[in-house]
């Protein structure tokens, strides 16, 4: 080779290496390769070489010009690679930076509980449904089988709306029992409902709200038993409590919608207010099997299907479970008992870790 031509290959390969991006890459392809680029006028001179030398210079033009190309190919290859890794970078998403807990809010003990309570029947085969919280009197009282003046309606200090139109009397739920009803009369059995939500009754002190929460269940199919009623409220108070050998005690009762009718007791120590061992019983919730009058008012035949219902207050639940003695700061959204009582929303209630909260 000679040494025009040896020079240029040195050069033109130092370049190749030197190159750090695809643009001077590609300028250099050009300065040498292109229409008016160095290799390219030699070539195009050659018919002026003498003839006895054109043969081996043109073949080692074209050699050099072959080894040229294939430096550059590799060398873009790379580059091209180096900014594609680069973009990649560029583009991602630090997952690891910790959150920022001075912006992070709390989820309220109501929810919390709610969201327990959501998780255990779950579990059992229950799914959630809601229910208007303005209802009328047939589906709050009436088709609960509690008629017009029966005492239950005066125990309840229901607040009544004023009527609208010629629609019947409307009130704010005095319970989540409705849901019953709601469930019931939307669709054909079998069902397994909880309701939980927000109720109503002009109550207030250290233990009533004149707003408070509810959870109502109900299982109805054709064999439900009272054998069922008690197994699944006992293994719902049991897993609640995080207490696998907590006392449950069932006790006769009345209410207009259940016959018959229990309410539940839980064991505790009313010395130092512990649950669990210690002779002493907590009443909980009610409970019975759902009346057939009930079932028949929802067009469900009573001669067909059977279950039972259940009703409990939230807040009591959760007083008793994150030892909380007043109602009242429960709905004052001070900040102060908020975060002290408020639960991480990172932190959901989840059965397999346990809910002792
Ligand atoms: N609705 C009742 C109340 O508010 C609670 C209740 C008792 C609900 C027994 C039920 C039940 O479903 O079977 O006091």
């Amino acid at each position: 080779m000679t040494d025009d031509l040896s020079s240029l290959g040195a050069e033109t390969f130092a370049a190749v290496e030197a190159a750090d991006n695809l643009a001077s890459l590609e300028a250099l392809r050009v300065a040498v390769l292109g229409r008016q680029g160095r290799l390219t006028s030699l070539l195009r001179a050659l018919g002026e070489v003498p003839e006895d030398l054109r043969r081996e210079r043109g073949q080692a033009l074209n050699r050099l010009r072959d080894e040229i190309a294939s430096a550059i190919a590799e060398r873009r290859a790379l580059l091209q690679a180096a900014a594609q890794d680069a973009g990649i970078a560029a583009e991602r998403i630090d997952v690891t930076l910790p959150p920022r807990p001075s912006v992070l809010g709390l989820i309220h003990p109501i929810s919390r509980t709610i969201g327990e309570i959501v998780a255990i029947f779950g579990a059992l085969g229950f799914r959630v449904v809601e229910g208007p919280e303005i209802e009328d009197d047939w589906h709050n009282f009436g088709a609960l089988n509690i008629p017009e003046h029966h005492p239950a309606r005066q125990e309840m200090d229901t607040f009544y709306l004023p009527p609208r139109g010629t629609n019947a009397r409307r009130v704010l739920r005095t319970h989540t029992s409705p849901g019953q009803i709601r469930t019931m009369t939307a669709a054909p059995p079998p069902y397994r409902v909880i309701v939980p939500g927000r109720t109503y009754r002009a109550d207030h002190d250290a233990t009533h709200s004149p707003m408070f929460h509810q959870c109502e269940g109900l299982a109805i199919d054709k064999a439900i038993t009272l054998g069922h009623l008690k197994g699944c409220l006992i293994d719902f108070l049991r897993a609640f409590f995080d207490k696998p050998e907590l006392p449950v005690r069932f006790r006769a009762s009345y209410f207009p919608f259940t016959e018959p009718s229990m309410e539940v007791d839980i064991g505790w120590n009313r010395q130092s207010g512990e649950l669990g061992q210690g002779g002493d019983w907590l009443e909980i919730l009610g409970s019975g099997m759902v009346h057939p009058r009930v079932l028949a008012n929802c067009g469900v035949d009573p001669g067909e299907w059977q279950g039972f219902a259940f009703g409990m207050g939230i807040e009591r639940l959760t007083m008793l479970k994150q030892g909380i003695t007043d109602l009242r700061p429960f709905f004052e959204s001070d900040l102060r008992w908020l975060r002290h009582y408020g639960f991480s929303p990172l932190r959901p209630p989840i059965l397999h870790e346990g809910l002792a909260g």
